[in-house]
């Protein structure tokens, strides 16, 4: 081999230099033009998630858990870590649990989302040590408008606060230790479900006066409100708003503490505002009953962001399948400040079709919860079916996908009742979709009995796409004409990528062709070049 100029050699040095100090990077998220990406060693990360059941981080109960998030085509497992574990006897740590996630999780190749289950767990305090839980009078629980302790520790007490930061930057401090170059650990869920079930806010005599009180100067500016009293500037709202106020700054300092000992994503978790069904003319937000107040809910992610900076994240728990309101819920959660991260949804087959608007609408992630076999939710063999579906599809080039959706180069197609063809736009190629077979000449797509048909197109290049789907056809034309006039397919490749390279198995033309890319049954990927004559 001829020896390389001077300046290639440095230049080929800088490259390999800069590539190995990204991928010695510790992950984080990035946003450009709106759109984000969890980078993992450097490059964009699709989180094709698993939760296990809250009972199955124990290092007897994990030898059960691998195997069903590998049946399920996971890359990453969301699993619990128990302050009551971690810190049994104040200031002194057992960090055996936190090995085994993290051992387990690398010997398994999966990367692992850690659930930091401090002061709240779906709203109450059920996972604060014992010498917490009893020791009332040191470390206060909410006090409802009655005037008792609830199931809650109060988040206005910075004995609380700090008790829960002083254990989450042990935990920390110690990932760094001992995951700061494989990156095993991805982000991190800082509480799960925050906020208080029992009562819309704190009603101790001291948040009494408080809330008597004039509402805060920065609380003011961050929501652009007029001076008054919390009443007076809230309303309706006032008690859930100062729950919030409270809440968010409190799990901000914990999580600013965290990120001191090691930097990387966190996140919160949402228990969200549902619909009230069975009155849905009264269509009035239920705090403490309906949900933990003072979390981030729906109409509470503008405060959240104001006030817990070092929360990277706000993630949705969709736990109602009604298309409507997940994908307005996809919508809300999905800003140019905040990353579309599902961190839990429904295992059952219902769900799977999600995923796909979730990519569509850019998400970095999606998990599925409960997924594990440990006679919960599932035993033996059983498991996911269409989730597990839908990651076998996509696990090969999760990479490629998530690099993809990051320069908004994806798009995807669900298929809804009465809605069995659809068109995607990529400007100079339009793309009809068309769901269920057969699809005989002369007919309308026949749409699938359970509304399962999904697809997703993403643009390689001017002529070029990497499409997929489920009962799906895919066809392209060019716009204003219909499909198959004045277009042709000049290459369409069966194959799969593998550790970043493409490889092809087959050409698809005919049959396969003819009537669109004709995906029967799922598990294909193409690679098609079209043009025009
Ligand atoms: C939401 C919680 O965040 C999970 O930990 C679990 O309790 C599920 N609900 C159960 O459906």
């Amino acid at each position: 081999m001829r020896a390389a100029p001077a300046l290639l050699q440095a230049a080929v040095i800088i490259l390999a230099t800069s590539a190995a100090s990204f991928a010695a990077d510790p992950p984080k998220l990035v946003e450009h033009n709106g759109r984000h990406a969890l980078l993992v060693d450097g490059a964009p990360f699709l989180v094709l998630g698993a939760q296990i059941n809250n009972s199955s981080s124990w290092p007897a109960v994990l030898p059960e858990v691998w195997p069903a998030l590998e049946a399920m085509h996971a890359n990453t497992a969301e699993t619990p870590v128990y302050w009551e574990q971690l810190e049994p006897q104040r200031g002194k740590f057992d960090f055996s649990t936190v090995d085994t996630l993290v051992q387990g999780a690398r010997e398994h190749h999966l990367h692992l989302v850690i659930l930091w289950f401090g002061t709240w767990k779906n709203g109450n305090m059920h996972y604060v040590p014992e010498w917490v839980k009893t020791d009332p009078r040191k470390y206060p629980r909410m006090t409802n408008i009655a005037g008792e302790p609830i199931d809650v520790l109060s988040a206005n007490s910075a004995t609380n606060r700090d008790a829960d930061k002083q254990a989450f930057t042990a935990l920390m401090h110690h990932l760094k230790e001992i995951d700061a170059t494989d990156h095993i650990v991805i982000m991190i869920q800082v509480e799960n479900e925050s906020g208080g079930i029992g009562s819309p806010r704190d009603f101790s005599p001291a948040s009494n006066r408080e809330f008597a009180g004039e509402v805060p100067a920065d609380l003011l500016k961050a929501m652009g409100k007029h001076r008054g009293t919390w009443r007076d500037v809230f309303a309706g709202r006032a008690d859930e708003t100062f729950q919030a106020f409270y809440q968010s700054r409190y799990i901000n300092e914990i999580a600013a503490a965290g990120k001191r000992e090691f930097d990387i994503p966190m996140y919160c978790n949402v228990w969200l505002s549902y619909p009230v069904v069975e009155l849905p003319e009264r269509q009035i937000p239920n705090p403490g009953i309906g949900y933990p107040s003072g979390g981030p809910v729906q109409d509470m992610i503008d405060l959240w962001k104001a006030f817990a900076p070092a929360i990277d994240v706000i993630g949705p728990d969709i736990y109602s399948d009604e298309s409507g309101f997940y994908r307005e819920i996809l919508k809300t959660y999905s800003r140019p400040d905040n990353a579309l991260w599902i961190p839990e949804t429904g295992s059952g087959d219902s769900y799977a079709r999600f995923f796909f608007y979730a990519l569509g609408q850019g998400a970095i992630g999606f998990s599925p919860f409960g997924v594990d076999r440990t006679n919960w939710t599932y035993s033996g063999t059983e498991g996911p079916k269409l989730h597990s579906e839908n990651f076998a599809l996509l696990a090969p080039m999760d990479r490629e996908i998530a690099r993809l959706n990051f320069d908004g180069k994806l798009k995807t197609s669900v298929e809804e009742p009465g809605k069995a063809t659809q068109e995607l736009d990529f400007g100079l190629w339009q793309v009809s979709v068309r769901f269920g077979f057969p699809q005989p000449d002369g007919r309308q797509p026949p749409g699938t009995p359970d509304h399962h048909g999904r697809a997703l197109v993403a643009k390689l290049g001017a002529d070029e796409f990497l499409v997929t789907g489920v009962d799906a056809s895919v066809a392209f034309h060019v716009p204003g004409r219909l499909p198959g006039l004045r277009m042709q397919i000049l290459r369409a490749e069966e194959g799969a990528y593998e550790n970043g390279t493409w490889h092809m198995t087959r050409l698809w033309n005919g049959d396969q062709t003819d009537r669109g890319l004709n995906f029967r049954h799922t598990g294909s990927v193409i690679r098609i070049r079209v043009g025009t004559f």
